[in-house]
């Protein structure tokens, strides 16, 4: 449509076209929405940098003409190309806080921004001077949240994927945490392994990739925007979580915790490792998947 002629539109009208469009369609709402008119806000409100809290007064404001037809064309575009709205506007929410995000890492969607949010207590004391591992950074969402809420830990954030430390480096920046978050390209813990003694932490924190083929078959075509390097993990979903139980015990020290998102694997994990006493976290704000191990639950099983 030509500029001149759009009509005039209230958010609240252009929520309500966008919503309609997004629910007569095949769309998966699969990254932090699961309905029309939710996906419709966060593509809304993210473009215009609205904020949610004043959605009521917001909602009669009348909309540029040229917001309007740049809105209109990102839509268009979640639905012919399936393209998450988090990869149109290059915004994702984590904990609270605003990532840059593009398809060189995964969309931050990970129930460990609750455990952050809560500090992780009882589990450990993050007041004290805390030394905490991300593993598996991505967009640096997990490593930078922990900077923020936990401002005594120094935290190391590990990929394997150049791609994904670059857009974390991003982040780091855009939330000034260069001197609290060191990026590191490793395969697991391999770079650590020379120097053990350097490479200790009280918290590693994973959320790694652990789809198992067949849901990477059947998943939606939203997800295969996703780095395929963040997601797919072996026939069973456990070679990165094999690793993890491997060898984090090693990198903790005295009185250390491991805690790792694994989502639907959970239950081939409990098949496979039946003498590892995980804790299996609970989510107010939804999610599961998530289990705890100490250094000595980690050191016991290794030793068997
Ligand atoms: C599920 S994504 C999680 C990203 C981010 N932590 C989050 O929660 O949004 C898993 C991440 O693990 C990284 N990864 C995959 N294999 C790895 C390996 N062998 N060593 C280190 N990181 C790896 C991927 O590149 C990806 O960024």
């Amino acid at each position: 449509m030509n500029q001149s002629t759009t009509p005039l539109m209230t958010v609240e009208v252009l929520l309500k076209d966008i919503a309609r469009q997004f629910y007569e369609t095949d769309i998966a709402f699969s990254h932090g929405t699961d309905n029309a008119v939710d996906e419709a806000a966060y593509l809304i409100f993210g473009y215009l940098k609205l904020d949610h809290d004043s959605a009521e007064t917001i909602y009669q404001r009348i909309v540029a003409k040229n917001d309007i037809k740049a809105i209109k064309s990102m839509a268009a575009k979640r639905i012919d190309s399936k393209l998450p709205i988090a990869y149109i506007l290059n915004q994702a929410w984590f904990a609270g806080l605003e990532f840059f995000v593009d398809e060189r890492v995964l969309i931050p969607r990970s129930p460990i921004a609750e455990l952050i949010h809560n500090r992780f207590r009882p589990w450990i004391n993050m007041d004290q001077d805390q030394r905490v591992l991300d593993l598996g950074t991505g967009s640096g969402c997990i490593a930078i949240a922990m900077a923020v809420y936990f401002t005594n830990a120094s935290i190391d954030a590990v990929d394997f994927s150049p791609e994904a430390l670059e857009v974390a480096a991003i982040n780091v920046k855009q939330h000034s945490m260069e001197n609290r978050v060191r990026l590191i390209k490793s395969d697991f813990f391999d770079v650590f392994c020379d120097a053990k003694d350097l490479y200790q932490y009280d918290l590693i924190v994973s959320n790694p990739p652990y789809v198992d083929k067949n849901d990477i078959s059947i998943m939606p075509q939203e997800f295969h925007h996703e780095p395929i390097i963040g997601l797919a993990s072996g026939d069973d979903g456990l070679d990165s979580v094999n690793i993890i139980l491997r060898d984090a015990g090693d990198y903790l020290r005295e009185n250390g915790v491991l805690i790792v998102e694994v989502g639907n694997s959970q239950w081939a994990l409990q098949e496979k490792y039946p003498k590892l006493p995980f804790v299996w976290l609970d989510f107010e704000m939804g999610g599961n998947g998530v289990f705890l191990l100490t250094k000595e639950d980690l050191d016991n099983h290794n030793k068997l």
